[in-house]
């Protein structure tokens, strides 16, 4: 019996275990109800009773020995199972989204990029603005029907007025004031007007407005910077319309349009078989504009320009719906990402 059990033994240190099956067949070799060791045990009633305390230590630590090598075995299989899938070069790699810049960002990055090639600095001020930097220094005296061109959110009435700026021509009020030319400035910033938001209209906007002053700044001047900066924007064969128009800031002021990018003029529904689209409004700075900014009118003059944003967008990626641009949805903004 005790050269039965030392058999046993050694068939269980020697035995090798490199596998699922080969672990189950171990089981079922020395542990199962049919196994070895069941077999001993059943064996240890022919034991003569004087052997029998030994013997049976002796299949107790038999079955120990069985029992641990099988829970060793099992635990580093499970390891290096999880370390092979852990480690399996040949799966596919885990992809991963790659974010991307919102349109407006875009086409802003892109402004400022083709006004400081011309050396035009970018300039920030307060989105909650006073009545003389949004209204009175541009020349819009109190009560003038122009206030209402632009329905303001009044955050509070009365002496000194605080409202939510309407245009980005408000900073460049503050940099006239804190600065002497030559000035050759653009301001891009979100603005506000009281609108009901629908596809062509909302709340809150973005702007890019520019101003340059210098001595004899023509209007000339202007007309070619703002060739430069369509064929820029929108292709080399760009082409420019001015309309006289009117804003309380410039004089005179015009409306530009560029020719219709899709048609390149010819008419097509996107400029309403017009060939053009408006972009812009612009003008020479009123005189009394630079005066109340500190700027001598009768040394110095200047232009001005600002646009939307959301329309040069609306041109360059054809999105009709204007309220795409905050909705943020996901499915909007991922056909953005090959942008830079
Ligand atoms: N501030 C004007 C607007 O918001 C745009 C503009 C700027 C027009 C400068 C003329 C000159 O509508």
């Amino acid at each position: 019996m005790k050269s039965k059990i030392n058999d046993i033994k050694n068939s269980i240190g020697s035995f090798e275990i490199n596998s699922i099956d080969q672990l189950e067949a171990f089981r079922i070799k020395f542990l199962g109800s049919k196994g070895l060791t069941k077999e001993l045990f059943s064996e240890l009633k022919n034991v003569p009773n004087e052997e029998k305390k030994e013997i049976g230590q002796l299949l107790n630590q038999l079955r120990t020995d069985a029992e641990l090598k099988y829970e060793d075995s099992k635990k580093t299989l499970i390891q290096s199972q999880k370390t092979a899938n852990d480690l399996d070069l040949s799966r596919p790699g885990e992809s991963f989204e790659i974010g991307s810049h919102h349109p407006l960002s875009l086409v802003k990055r892109e402004i400022i990029s083709i006004f400081s090639k011309i050396g035009y600095i970018v300039s920030e001020g307060p989105e909650i603005e006073d009545d003389w930097h949004n209204f009175s220094a541009l020349n819009f005296p109190p009560e003038h029907p122009a206030r209402d061109m632009q329905d303001t959110f009044f955050i509070e009435k009365g002496e000194k007025e605080i409202a939510l700026r309407t245009h980005t021509s408000s900073v460049q009020v503050r940099v006239m004031e804190t600065s002497k030319p030559p000035i050759r400035t653009i301001s891009p910033g979100r603005v506000y007007r009281n609108e009901a938001i629908s596809a062509r209209a909302h709340c809150f906007f973005h702007q890019v407005e520019g101003l340059y002053i210098d001595k004899g700044v023509s209007f000339a001047d202007l007309k070619q910077t703002l060739l430069y900066f369509a064929q820029e924007m929108f292709g080399e064969k760009t082409q420019i319309r001015l309309r006289p128009s009117y804003f309380p800031f410039t004089e005179p002021s015009a409306e530009v349009d560029v020719s219709c990018t899709l048609c390149n003029g010819k008419g097509c529904n996107v400029c309403k078989y017009s060939g053009w689209l408006e972009i812009l409004g612009c003008g020479m700075v009123d005189p009394n504009v630079l005066d109340s900014c500190g700027i001598d009118s009768s040394e110095y003059t200047g232009f001005a320009f600002g646009m939307g944003i959301e329309r040069i967008a609306q041109l360059k990626y054809r999105v009709t719906d204007l309220r795409l641009y905050s909705e943020n949805d996901i499915r909007f903004l991922k056909q953005f990402k090959s942008g830079i």
